[in-house]
């Protein structure tokens, strides 16, 4: 998404996941009005169907890339702990981070943390965003 500061691209790309909500106008995700939901559930889309990669990967520095992989699996109460260790394998084998999961982020290189943003973001998302 491009153009001039100013014109709205930080508040659509809010508004599309689910951070903001428009005044008017609808928004419907993989099928669903999403515009008018309550905030528990913008927050299970936010956590389930939307993946965000950001400029500055957010990756949390006090947690081993491991655990910032995690993270946002540990919001999924019902997600058994041994899926969620074996998706975080997973996803960190994907994007070559596998022997990185007791590492914490400051060591570990720009490319490599921007994969690991990639890798938290979810397996749907990460392949998108590579095209
Ligand atoms: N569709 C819109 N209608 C009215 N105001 C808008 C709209 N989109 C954005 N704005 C307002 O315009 C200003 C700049 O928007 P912003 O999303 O920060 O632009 P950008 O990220 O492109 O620089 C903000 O005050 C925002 O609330
Ligand atoms: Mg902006």
């Amino acid at each position: 998404m491009s153009g001039p500061s100013g014109c709205g691209k930080s508040t659509l790309l809010s508004i599309i996941g689910l951070l903001d909500t428009p005044t008017a106008g609808r928004y419907s995700l993989n099928g669903k009005t999403v515009e008018n939901l309550d905030f528990a559930e913008r927050s299970r889309i936010r956590n389930q169907e939307i993946g965000f990669i950001f400029q500055s990967f957010n990756l949390i520095g006090d947690l081993t890339v491991y655990e910032n992989v995690e993270l946002p699996l540990t919001y999924r109460q019902k997600m058994p702990t041994a899926d969620r260790k074996a998706r975080v394998m997973e996803a960190l084998e994907r994007v070559g981070m596998a022997h990185r999961v007791r590492h914490y982020p400051r060591i570990v290189r720009w490319s490599a943390a921007t994969r690991g943003g990639g890798a938290r973001v979810g397996r749907e998302a990460f392949h998108s965003a590579r095209g």
